[in-house]
């Protein structure tokens, strides 16, 4: 049986100490510097959001080859490392708890991203479809380049260095990137992975290299301190499968014996950084179908409003909701919530690059003027 418990009372996921239930989901910002450390504000930025029960690093590249968006910060040199040491000391001082979220983006690369300018890899040569925001604005995709069998276990370690570099930085976890159409996504679904050999087929072998990174992740930092997060319903970057309900009853058997800190589920309904107008289609893997069949922590997140999130914690649905937009524009948004205060709405102009404006300077309650705050 699962807790009932509220959206405000604190909880431990794993290793991981939660002040409450409102957790802050990866939001990628591209205001990192050009060698991967994370610009100059991301220290006052995530300490501003500090009383989130959790955060999630935005989206971190693992290493060179997985850097997909412009301006993403890394977790592969020392001085990446030092860089977010800042970040997650000031973080732990305000009483956070911060993971790092590893990311490789496979073929929703772009070869103006990649070290030589060479093609992003992926599962199988198939091209993500439409446009991509790349070094110099939006280009169409590339078709990628299929990786051969020998180079996947180099991957695999890449991952592993990385959790071990986020630890050394001062991260309390890793939440592996596995849903939106990234790397081990595009392995997991089958219109991304054509592959014939033991990485593509069954169910069981594209779920080969999900299941090797958390081997990895679980030697570097304990399975206490690894977190995993899937989109079984996301259509972003062509994502589909042909059997997605077996695709997914395999993914959260695999999950389920490893004793992991939490498992991050995207609910149907949120395609990549935005909402379709019906919030829950009836026919998506939610977190209501998840719960039956995976008996870890479980955080919810896509198109949460204040309601919901009280109503899903407190019938036991899941144990955490993630607040994705509503992070970005309310750094207090636990106290908001507590007080049923309005909310200031994201400004979608300043989601990604550009300077602390729609970064720092989104007010708290107490910094906005009375009429302001409802
Ligand atoms: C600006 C922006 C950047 C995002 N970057 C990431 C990311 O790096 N990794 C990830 O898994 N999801 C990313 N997401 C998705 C969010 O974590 C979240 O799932 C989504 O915003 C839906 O939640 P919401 O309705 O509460 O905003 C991003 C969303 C936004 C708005």
């Amino acid at each position: 049986m699962h807790d009932r418990s509220t959206l405000f009372a604190p909880a431990r996921f794993g290793a991981l100490p939660l002040a409450n239930r409102i957790v802050m989901p990866p939001l990628t910002r591209s205001r990192a510097l050009p060698d991967g450390r994370p610009g100059p504000s991301a220290r006052r930025y995530y300490t501003q959001r500090a009383s989130a029960g959790l955060i999630v690093s935005e989206g971190t590249a693992i290493m060179p080859e997985a850097v997909g968006n412009p301006d993403i910060p890394g977790l592969w040199t020392p001085e990446q490392v030092t860089a977010w040491k800042q970040v997650t000391d000031a973080v732990h001082e305000a009483g956070g708890t911060m993971v790092a979220q590893l990311w490789h983006t496979g073929r929703a690369s772009h070869p103006s991203l990649q070290p030589g300018g060479k093609l992003p890899v992926a599962p199988s040569a198939i091209a993500i479809s439409g446009t991509t925001f790349a070094r110099d604005g939006r280009v169409p995709h590339v078709t990628p380049r299929a990786l051969e069998t020998e180079e996947i276990g180099g991957i695999v370690d890449r991952y592993g260095r990385a959790a071990e570099n986020a630890r050394a930085a001062g991260f309390d976890g890793v939440e592996l990137h596995a849903a939106n159409g990234y790397l081990i996504d595009q392995f997991l679904q089958d219109s991304a992975n054509r592959r014939t050999d033991g990485y593509g087929g069954a169910v069981e072998n594209r779920a080969r290299l999900l299941r090797e990174v958390l081997d990895t992740l679980t030697a570097a930092v304990g399975a206490d301190r690894v977190g995993v997060r899937i989109s079984p319903s996301s259509t972003f970057q062509d994502m589909a499968d042909s059997a997605p309900v077996a695709l997914f009853t395999h993914v959260l058997d695999a999950l389920s014996p490893r004793g992991l800190a939490y498992l991050h589920l995207v609910e149907p309904g949120i395609v990549g950084d935005d909402s379709t107008a019906a919030r829950r289609p009836a026919d998506g893997i939610d977190s209501a179908w998840v719960r039956g069949r995976y008996p870890g922590r479980l955080i919810a997140a896509g198109g949460y409003g204040r309601e919901q999130a009280l109503r899903a914690v407190e019938s036991g649905t899941v144990d955490a909701v993630a607040f994705g937009r509503a992070f970005i524009a309310n750094p207090d948004l636990p106290d908001r919530l507590a007080r049923d205060a309005r909310l200031t709405e994201a400004d979608r102009a300043t989601f990604y690059g550009g300077d602390d404006h729609g970064y720092t300077d989104y007010p708290t309650l107490a910094e906005q003027p009375p009429a302001a705050r409802g």
